[in-house]
This record gives structure tokens, C-alpha cells and sequence, in this order.
């Protein structure tokens, strides 16, 4: 039978709070033993697909077999990001507070376009952004702005960027205009591809970002940024922009911010800081050190989601120059304007970014960090560090592997390397290895490229990894060298 109907169309409240109940239930045993799943599906392209219907229900369906189709063909095309063996890219946390705050969200269902669209939500995003800061140790003047992801951050920091130039390129664009230097943005060979998505969204053209070379610890080398500076400028070009990162994708390193920031300061670029997952380190109080020079950003990206228990999505956009950025994306037609916002005695948040629409995101992370408190979280990464570290202990007292980057934080990159493999068949054995390790769906890594040589990630940020599943992923990893080591009649 299809749910009954109130008379307004929706669905009955009973039943509402009937399917509610079992979804929770549902839930809280899903998060009590994520392990009972495969980390990794097992689905091939197509089979999810070839399981639904090509058209849509001709009538009501009933919420059963909704369910049951959720469960039954769905799940098994999930990847597990909940499991504790997820060790892949960067692992996240839907925490159960998370969780509550989304169902809340959903259910208010506000669209926090502008402060009178619902107060509560623009002030509970200044307030639950300032709390961060203050926990990362950033200075007071920065002003915090939720975006859905750090990709999105970094685009918005480069428009603002553009805008602090005055060149007048919101009126009159970019193409065509004979009066305009090109503008050159610096990132390093490191640096997540987003910004320079970023630029070439913009219109900045993928040529115009500069990629400095890193050092042999994956950090940007400061002296040949300046030389990129430098000849730029006397080529004619008009450097504007430079990301520091803290905390690289492929490695995690830390780029030399206080240094970057002197040189952004000489040559007026401006300083963004992507720390979107490893700024978060900094709210444990001694590893504060991980953002120094973050201080004088112009802007700072940091992800709740990926590293701070919040369910994705949820990013925190931190600037100096408010205004320049609400110069940069603010356009009011007549059906926006306010009383409010006419007086400028509040923020709107479409003024901020590109969309107009925007999710009550804040209910979730004041949620997490009221449900932990500053101390809990600060403990809960401080073990995710400790983790990571006894792990790379473990890879470096090992004969058959060995590390391949420094480890500042809880990802550790390696691969393995019996003297019995001649290192031109490490790259193929490395990547069997992965296959294998993730194949038995008790762990699940990812891997990276650093100067050609294939290599092992893992990753460590949920909350529900302990000490068993690192040391289960060790093992995993141990157990399949051996066998793709054993000759083929002995497999
Ligand atoms: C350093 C860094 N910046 C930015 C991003 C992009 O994050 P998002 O998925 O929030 O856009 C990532 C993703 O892993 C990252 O590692």
C-alpha cells in the first residue's frame, strides 16, 4: 500500500513519524557496524542502472518497497565512506550530530538568500564560522562565509581577487580589452586542481597559472616564486593571486605561508590560504603552528566536511575583505531588495557568492562542535594524528616498504619495496597491491604519483577508526605483498 495522505497532500504524520523511526533505527545500526558492508562497492558500471526502471511511477509507490529498493539494490552500489576502513583520498566523518543537523535543515527547509529569508540562519553562520576561527587560532577581522565545497572557496577568493585589482572587469569582462595586462595566479606543482578550475571559470586561461616546482618534501620553493614574480612582471604580466597550501592532496605537506606571504605582500598578490583539510590540525592546540603565516592571508579555505565531523557538504571561506568580495559577486534586482539590506544593517549571503540559494549549513556544524566541544574535537584529531604516525612508524621499521613523503598529519604516503623487485617493476606492483588490498572490502586507499613512482595513500579522519582498523589495514597490506610475491603454481 502507498502511504496515506494528510489532506494537504503530503504524507500522513503518522506515518511520517513511523518510517522516521525505522530510518533512524536504520541509521544508528548502519554507524554501529558499517563494517558488515564492503568499503568499497563491488558494483560494476551499468549493474545500478539495469536495476531501475527507465520511467517513473504511473502512481503512488509504497514506502515500503521504496525502502526495500534502497536496501537491495542501492546500498550495494555505495561506497562506504562511513566505514572505519575507509583510507582513501581524504577520509571525512558523517557524525550522528551532523546527521541530526541535516535532517533539521531539511526539515526547515529554509533558503538563506537573504538575512529576512530567515535570520537565524545568516546569524548562526557568523556565529558557528566565528567559533571556528577562534578554534583554528585565527586572528579577529576575518570574516567567515559557508560555500558548499573548497572548489567553490577558491573561486570565489580568485573572483575577489580580480575585483581588489579595480581593472572594472565585472562591467566590461575580460575579452577584447586591449587596456589589460594578463593576469598570472601561482599555485605549486602540489596544489589542488580546483584553483585552477577556479581560473579557468574565471576566464583566466589555464596558461596564465603559474605552477611553481616544489622541494623534495612537496613544499612550494619560495625563491623560484619570486623568480616567476619577477619575470612575469617584466614580460608584462600582472600577478595578482598566489595559494599557499596546508596540507597538500597528494602528500599533505605545508607550504612555507609565512615566507609565501612576504613575497605576496612585496609584489601585491593576494595571499589564499587552502587548508581545507590539514588547517583544520590547528584547532588542536599543539599543532596550532600547521596555519602560522595564515594570519596574514587575504583569505583562507578550511572544510568542516572533510576533516571537522560534519557531513558533506560544508566549507568555511574566511577574508579580510568582506567587502571586496560582496563587491564582487553582489547584484540586487528589485524582487531581493530589502528594507534591511537597503539600510546595509545586515548580511545577505547571495551578496557573497554565486548562487543565490543557499542550505541552512551552519545548524550542522554548530551542532558538531557544541555536541564535542573544542576539547573533544581537538582529541579526536590529535588520535587520528597519533594514528597516522604510529603507522608510518610501522611502514619505516619495515624491510618491504617504505615512505615516500613526510607525514605532518594522520595521511601517510608509501608504497612497498622488496629488495627481491627491481625498482622499473615497482609502479606495476604497487598498483596490484592496491587492487588487492581493496578487492578483500576491509580497506579501501587511493593512490598518487610523485615523481613517476606509484604510490600508496592512507588516509586517516574518521571517527570511527581506531587503532584495530590500522592495524587490520597493515596486515591487509603485508598479506597481499606476500601473495603477489608467491610464484604463479603457488597462488
Ligand atoms: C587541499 C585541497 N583543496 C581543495 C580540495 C577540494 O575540496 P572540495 O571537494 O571541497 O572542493 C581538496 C580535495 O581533496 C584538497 O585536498
Amino acid at each position: 500500500m502507498p502511504v496515506t495522505l494528510s489532506h494537504t497532500g503530503d504524507m500522513n504524520p503518522d506515518e511520517f513519524r513511523q518510517y522516521g523511526r525505522q530510518l533512524i533505527d536504520w541509521i544508528a545500526d548502519y554507524l554501529t557496524h558499517p563494517e558488515q558492508y564492503p568499503v568499497l562497492s563491488r558494483s560494476q558500471p551499468g549493474d545500478i542502472k539495469a536495476q531501475l526502471p527507465a520511467a517513473p511511477p504511473e502512481q503512488p509507490e509504497p514506502m515500503d518497497k521504496i525502502l526495500a529498493d534502497f536496501e537491495n539494490i542501492l546500498l550495494p552500489g555505495v561506497t562506504h565512506w562511513n566505514h572505519p576502513g575507509f583510507f582513501a583520498y581524504f577520509s571525512v566523518t558523517g557524525s550522528m550530530p551532523g546527521i541530526l543537523g541535516e535532517l533539521l535543515m531539511a526539515a526547515l527547509n529554509v533558503n538563506a538568500m537573504l538575512w529576512k529569508t530567515s535570520p537565524a540562519a545568516t546569524e548562526l553562520e557568523d556565529v558557528a564560522l566565528d567559533w571556528l576561527r577562534q578554534m583554528l587560532g585565527l586572528p579577529a577581522g576575518l570574516d567567515g562565509v559557508i560555500m558548499d565545497t573548497a572548489s567553490i572557496s577558491s573561486m570565489v577568493a580568485i573572483a575577489a581577487a580580480r575585483e581588489a585589482l579595480d581593472l572594472d572587469v565585472r562591467r566590461r569582462g575580460l575579452a577584447g580589452r586591449a587596456d589589460l595586462p594578463r593576469l598570472r595566479l601561482y599555485v605549486s606543482d602540489q596544489t589542488h586542481s580546483s584553483v585552477e578550475k577556479g581560473a579557468i571559470t574565471l576566464g583566466l586561461g589555464q596558461e596564465n597559472v603559474v605552477k611553481i616546482p616544489s622541494d623534495t618534501d612537496f613544499r612550494m620553493r619560495v625563491e623560484a616564486l619570486e623568480t616567476a614574480v619577477r619575470s612575469d612582471i617584466a614580460a608584462g604580466y600582472k600577478p595578482f593571486f598566489v595559494c599557499a597550501t596546508v596540507g597538500t592532496t597528494s602528500t599533505t605537506s605545508i607550504d612555507p605561508v609565512p615566507e609565501i606571504a612576504a613575497i605576496a605582500q612585496k609584489y601585491n598578490l593576494w595571499l589564499h590560504v587552502d587548508g581545507a583539510y590539514g588547517g583544520m590540525a590547528a584547532i588542536v592546540p599543539e599543532m596550532r603552528h600547521v596555519l602560522a603565516g595564515a594570519e596574514q592571508a587575504d583569505s583562507i579555505v578550511v572544510n568542516p566536511h572533510k576533516w571537522l565531523f560534519t557531513p558533506i557538504d560544508l566549507s568555511a571561506l574566511y577574508t579580510r575583505h568582506p567587502d571586496v568580495l560582496k563587491r564582487a559577486f553582489s547584484l540586487v534586482p528589485d524582487y531581493l531588495r530589502t528594507a534591511e539590506g537597503d539600510a546595509a544593517a545586515v548580511k545577505n549571503l547571495m551578496d557573497y557568492g554565486v548562487q543565490l540559494g543557499r542550505r541552512f549549513r551552519a545548524l550542522k556544524l554548530w551542532m558538531v562542535i557544541r555536541t564535542y566541544g573544542q576539547t573533544g574535537l581537538a582529541a579526536r584529531l590529535r588520535e587520528h594524528v597519533r594514528l597516522g604516525q604510529q603507522f608510518a612508524g610501522w611502514v619505516d621499521e619495515s624491510p618491504n616498504f617504505e615512505r615516500m613523503a613526510p607525514t605532518p598529519f594522520s595521511t601517510v604516503c608509501f608504497r612497498a619495496c622488496p629488495a627481491s623487485v627491481p625498482e622499473a617493476a615497482l609502479n606495476g606492483l604497487n598498483e596490484g597491491l592496491l587492487t588487492a588490498v581493496n578487492e578483500t572490502g576491509e580497506i579501501y586507499l587511493s593512490h598518487t604519483n610523485l615523481g613517476g613512482e606509484f604510490t600508496l595513500r592512507l588516509a586517516i579522519g574518521n571517527i570511527r577508526t581506531e587503532e584495530r582498523h590500522v592495524a587490520r589495514a597493515w596486515e591487509c597490506l603485508r598479506e597481499g605483498l606476500t601473495r603477489l610475491q608467491k610464484p604463479p603454481g603457488l597462488l
